[in-house]
């Protein structure tokens, strides 16, 4: 049941690692390339927990060292930004007999590098989990829950207002450079009339009402992988789409473009002075009030044929905070035992939704419903005996 969490000691990670130990009930191992960050970490986390949390060095680079460090682990949890290494980590895991997860951003390289794992995956029945977390992570989770109040689901749109005090937050440069390189990859595609498809920049923009003290937001398509397979599952859903908003004035209007041309033009050589430029602007310019929503708004036919518009909404006023608490209710899943199943899984398609929103809800997130009753939803999703509890 211990779970190693690599970078354990950053911003995500220390998070998540305080989550598990407060609402798992297994063992946490704070993991990161400095031994001594690490025991910091596990030192501070022990005194509320005594005794179910231990520090060790990993290096996502090396695979002697996470040989080591995955040493009687049951999990790791990858929350370190480690994009590039995530099929190391992988077949460290693996070589271990240890389960996987990661709350890495989404890419074509990542899941190349999961993909070519799949078949060792599924011959030694260890579970993988990827695209944890909120962005990626929780889209396709809102629309799953949703879904048992229609009859028939046939519009999905969610929509993702991120506004973060990125002045609070000391990231690593290896960060804020992963996240430079999201904007090379940045696709504008959508379920439209139940086909996957790549839209203009002028159908890609729409506004959602994000409640007070936000109220609407414009924000821009973005692809995500979990809504391009969520057809799989609800095979009713016509229109389905993730649309996010924008960082403050400066970033959206000139840097932001700016990463578009320069890292598919020069990542090598720009990319490193412009992710400096990112993180400095983020901080600049980013302006209160700081907050996180994901909402969905849906229509199609309720349960009686009649038509029906509903929504959920899922709110916590620190964006780093949700995604730390999406991953340990995903994780929560797995120290169960009722999210093992051998194989390659994203968290927003295989985590059961009710419960992943209801645990996020029990630490400490907000929840509410529009067109729906979310107390009613979620308890007629997970049986009685828990709606009681
Ligand atoms: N899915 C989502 O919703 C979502 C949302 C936000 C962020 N993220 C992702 O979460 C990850 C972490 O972000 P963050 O903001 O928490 O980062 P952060 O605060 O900068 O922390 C990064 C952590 O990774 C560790 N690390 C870096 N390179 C490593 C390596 N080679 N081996 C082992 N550990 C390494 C760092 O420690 P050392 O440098 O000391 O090793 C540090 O502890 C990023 O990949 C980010 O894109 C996902």
């Amino acid at each position: 049941m211990t779970i190693l969490v690599l970078g354990g000691y950053g911003t995500t990670g220390k998070t998540l690692s305080e989550l598990l130990l407060e609402y798992g009930d297994g063992d946490v191992v704070v993991a990161g390339r400095s031994l001594e960050k690490a025991e910091q970490a596990a030192r501070e986390l022990g005194l509320r927990f005594p005794s179910r949390v231990t520090a060790r060095a990993a290096d996502a680079a090396d695979a002697a060292s996470l040989a080591r460090a995955l040493d009687g682990v049951g999990l790791v949890a990858v929350a370190a930004s480690v994009l590039e290494h995530a099929g190391t980590v992988a077949q460290a895991a693996l070589d271990a007999g240890a389960d996987y997860f990661d709350l890495l951003l989404s890419g074509d390289a990542k899941f190349a590098a999961l993909e070519d794992l799949r078949p060792r995956m599924e011959a030694d029945g260890r579970c993988f989990i990827t695209d944890g977390g909120i962005h990626p992570g929780l889209s396709a989770v809102l629309i799953r829950a949703l879904a048992p109040a229609f009859g028939r689901l046939e519009h999905a749109s969610v929509g993702g207002l991120l506004k973060v005090d990125w002045g609070a937050y000391d990231f690593q440069p290896s960060t804020i450079h992963e996240f430079a390189n999201e904007f090379r990859d940045f696709r504008v595609e959508a379920l439209r009339d139940g086909v996957w498809t790549r839209l203009a920049w002028r159908d890609a923009q729409r506004s959602f009402d994000f409640g007070p003290p936000w109220g609407g937001e414009r924000c821009t398509l973005m692809y995500m992988k979990e809504l391009e397979l969520l057809p799989g599952q609800l095979p009713s859903l016509s229109d389905c789409g993730f649309y996010v908003s924008g960082f403050n004035p400066v970033v959206d209007t000139t840097v932001l473009p700016l990463g578009m041309v320069v890292m598919k033009a020069s990542p090598g050589t720009l990319g490193k002075p412009y992710s400096r430029l990112l993180a400095w602007s983020l901080r600049r310019f980013s302006r209160p009030p700081y907050g996180t929503v994901f909402q969905v708004e849906a229509e199609g036919e309720g349960r009686a044929g009649e038509a029906l518009r509903a929504g959920l909404r899922i709110t916590h006023p620190d964006g780093y905070w949700l995604t730390a608490a999406a991953a340990a209710a995903c994780l929560l899943q797995w120290q169960d035992g009722s999210l093992r199943e051998p194989g390659l899984h994203l968290q927003a398609l295989a985590a059961d939704p009710a419960r992943l929103l209801l645990d996020l809800w029990r630490m400490g997130a907000g929840l509410e419903g529009r067109g729906v009753e979310v107390a009613g939803l979620v308890a007629g999703l997970l049986g009685d005996s828990v709606a009681t509890a």
